[in-house]
């Protein structure tokens, strides 16, 4: 009998992740902690971690929901004009990067900036390009919501021009022109998601509406798709995976008033290993999931390694309660073992 394909992966990251606090935290912290050696910890707490004490406190309260699990939490901060240098120089050393949100652009983003005048903004990001604290932006507008990606990348262009030696990440990129966007200026890099990589719009609202598939930015066209997948496939040094990972309450997402958010962080290197293989590009894929990452953010992350096999995985219907993508479907790849150290 032939064996069954292998494929492993060294210290896989995820640079865009959501763990929540509390009964929360709990329930989903071992989906992460299994697989991943670390993950970009989001903010968007209610109220959003904003000063070094906060951050301190929620790394600790991860630090308890994870146990003995090795995983390490590269903290952020939620971004506001007002921070100076000398606040931000006291913090330095407690987070990786800082996340700015439009304000009330999606969940817990109500206290995010208002217009992006690049003066108001420019004491807070010289500031954070003097100290090299990379930007994490979820990049929308308040347009109409397929364009509201789109619409941004000019945004994105008028900070990476004023603003040359602040790293600049675009998260959760969704469209062909964000994908454009980083050929352009040398300090734009950009996260994508799992489920970007596999979902167009019509698989959200195509057939019978999706709650579990509906997140801000919501999956767009088949062509964005595709501009996603090929640098996600060749692993362009730019990109690198973010699970965007954001759970909900069950009720929350199946509701008339949909909370936005895909649970993916259990099964997210099944699937991509599902994925680069069909497209022949295994090879790319521990750039895609770390190499990349320890480059774009100069981090050592902690020694883990994860087999997986082509064997066919049943994703469970919930994960301590919360549904993730393709819950009860079955999918290409299974976990056959991790190894710490
Ligand atoms: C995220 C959340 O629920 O915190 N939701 C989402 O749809 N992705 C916030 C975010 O990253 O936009
Ligand atoms: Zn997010």
């Amino acid at each position: 009998m032939p064996s069954t394909p292998l494929v492993v992966l060294n210290a896989p990251l995820d640079m865009h992740l959501h763990l929540r606090d509390g009964e929360m935290l709990q329930n989903v912290i071992n989906g992460s902690t299994q697989t991943f050696s670390g993950a970009i910890i989001m903010p968007n707490l209610v109220p959003p971690v904003s000063s070094k004490e906060e951050v301190i406190a929620y790394k600790e309260r991860i630090s308890l929901a994870q146990g003995d699990k090795k995983f390490t939490s590269y903290m952020t901060l939620f971004f506001k004009p007002s921070y100076d240098k000398a606040f931000l120089s006291a913090l330095r050393d407690e987070i990786t990067a800082i996340k700015l949100y439009p304000a009330g652009i999606t969940t817990n983003s109500e206290g995010g900036v208002s217009g992006f005048d690049v003066e108001e903004l420019r004491p807070a990001l010289d500031a954070m390009s003097e100290l090299n604290i990379p930007l994490c932006v979820h990049g929308e507008t308040n347009g109409f919501v397929m364009d509201r990606e789109a619409e941004f990348v000019s945004i994105y262009e008028k900070l990476a021009t004023a603003f040359p030696k602040l790293k600049i990440i675009m998260e959760h990129i969704t469209t062909k022109e964000s994908v454009a966007a980083l050929e352009k200026h040398e300090n734009l890099y950009a996260t994508i998601t799992v489920h970007h990589l596999f979902i167009t719009l019509d698989d959200v609202a195509g057939g019978m509406l999706q709650p579990h598939l509906f997140c801000k930015p919501i999956a767009k066209r088949p062509e964005d798709r595709d501009a996603l997948l090929k640098v996600a496939l060749e692993a362009h040094s730019k990109v690198m995976f973010g699970s965007d990972s954001a759970p909900h309450p069950q009720h929350a997402k199946e509701n008339c008033g949909c909370a936005a958010g895909v649970f993916t962080s259990p099964i997210a290197l099944q699937l991509l290993t599902e994925l680069f293989e069909k497209h022949d590009a295994l090879e790319n894929l521990q750039a895609f999931v770390s190499g990349n990452a320890q480059n774009i953010y100069g981090v050592q992350p902690l020694a883990k390694t994860v087999t997986l096999e082509k064997k066919p995985f049943k994703v469970p219907a919930n994960y301590n309660g919360v549904v993730p993508m393709y819950a009860n479907e079955e999918i290409a790849y299974s976990i056959k073992e991790v190894k710490n150290g």
